[in-house]
């Protein structure tokens, strides 16, 4: 499991012992339902329930709906304003009555911090799942297609991209953002590429090549000794010929990873795609771990 939704899942837990223990506390002595009342429905509500729902909804989703959260690295602020704002909020509370004066000015402070990483939480979590009811795949690229989905879409995609012109698409943050405007039509025009040579090489790229793997049974690329990994390098082929890189993928995706099926056939791109990982960053600490290997000889 990534890292924001396991922290999303602790601090759940960790609200859950402290709102129980005010709640017996408020059952015991009544009289302290001010200001423990708001203080316990809330660490309940908003720290426990929450945080545990957020932090499912972000490993689940992604999966369920087979697709990157529209912007993975809101999760850590989702998970730093909400733990602030209700941190925040509960404090005011607990240091009298919030009705008025300055502390209700503090109180609506923290109150919009929570409602910010509320309003995240609603972007990543509705926007994965809208972008699920698109209808089976494409089987041909046309110049009428947006470049960032179909690169979400075909990893395999990026390399054929960066090899005719379009470098700017190897900085993920572009990926995410102006790509996702763009037609391939747009950026064939802009960059002075033709469109029509450019999308017979993507669609052999996509198609041929991958109807060929498909045949052999895979969806990815095997790797030998000596080589570098690429986006559509398979995992379980890179794990059996670089032992070292196993290490990588447990630190981004937890140690469970491999007891995951998937793992054998799915793609170095597919699985950072699954787990918010950014590919850029896995990519370059799964060289470095096969530089040092074949450095050392190990
Ligand atoms: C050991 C566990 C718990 C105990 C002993 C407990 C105890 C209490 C008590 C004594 C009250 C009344 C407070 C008052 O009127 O001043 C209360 C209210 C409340 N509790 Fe808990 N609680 C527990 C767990 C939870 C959990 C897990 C949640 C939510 C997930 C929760 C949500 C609420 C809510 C929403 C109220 C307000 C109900 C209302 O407006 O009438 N409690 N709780
Ligand atoms: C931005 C987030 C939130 C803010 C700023 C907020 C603020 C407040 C305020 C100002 C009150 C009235 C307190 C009073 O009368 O002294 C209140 C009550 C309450 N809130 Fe929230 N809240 C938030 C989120 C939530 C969520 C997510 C839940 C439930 C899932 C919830 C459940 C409740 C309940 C049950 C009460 C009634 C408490 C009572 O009866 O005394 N709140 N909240």
């Amino acid at each position: 499991m990534d890292n924001t939704p396991r922290l999303f899942i602790k601090a759940g837990l960790i609200y859950a012992l402290i709102g129980a223990l005010l709640g017996i506390t408020l059952a015991v002595n009544p009289s302290l339902s001010h200001p423990l009342r708001f203080i316990h429905i809330h660490l309940n509500l908003v720290g426990f329930m929450t945080m545990m729902v957020a932090g499912v909804a972000y490993h689940v989703l992604p999966r369920f709906s087979a697709r990157t959260l529209p912007w993975p690295a809101g999760m850590k602020y989702h998970f730093i304003l909400q733990n602030v704002g209700l941190i925040g909020m509960v404090a005011v509370q607990g240091f009298g009555d919030w009705k008025g004066g300055p502390h209700q000015a503090y109180f609506i402070f923290f109150a919009i911090l929570t409602g910010l990483a509320f309003a995240i939480m609603f972007y990543n979590l509705y926007f994965v799942l809208s972008s699920a009811e698109e209808g089976p795949p494409p089987t041909e690229i046309t110049g009428d297609m947006k470049v960032g989905p179909v690169i979400d879409q075909f990893p395999q995609a990026l390399k054929i991209f960066i090899g005719s012109g379009f470098e700017a698409l190897a900085n993920p943050t572009a990926r995410k953002t102006f790509a996702r405007v763009i037609s391939i039509d747009k950026a064939c025009e802009k960059h002075g590429v033709s469109s029509i040579e450019f999308l017979e090489k993507l669609n052999k790229e996509i198609f041929e090549n991958s109807s060929e793997r498909d045949e052999a049974g895979s969806s990815g690329q095997e790797i030998q000794r000596g080589e570098m990994c690429e986006g559509d390098t398979r995992v379980g082929s890179l794990i059996t010929t670089y032992i070292t890189t196993k290490a990588v993928f447990e630190k981004h995706y937890g140690e469970s990873c491999f007891s995951c099926p998937g793992q054998v056939f799915e793609t170095v791109a597919q699985t950072a795609s699954m787990h918010n990982v950014d590919l850029e960053l896995i990519l370059r600490e799964i060289n470095s771990a096969i530089q040092n290997e074949l450095k050392t000889g190990e």
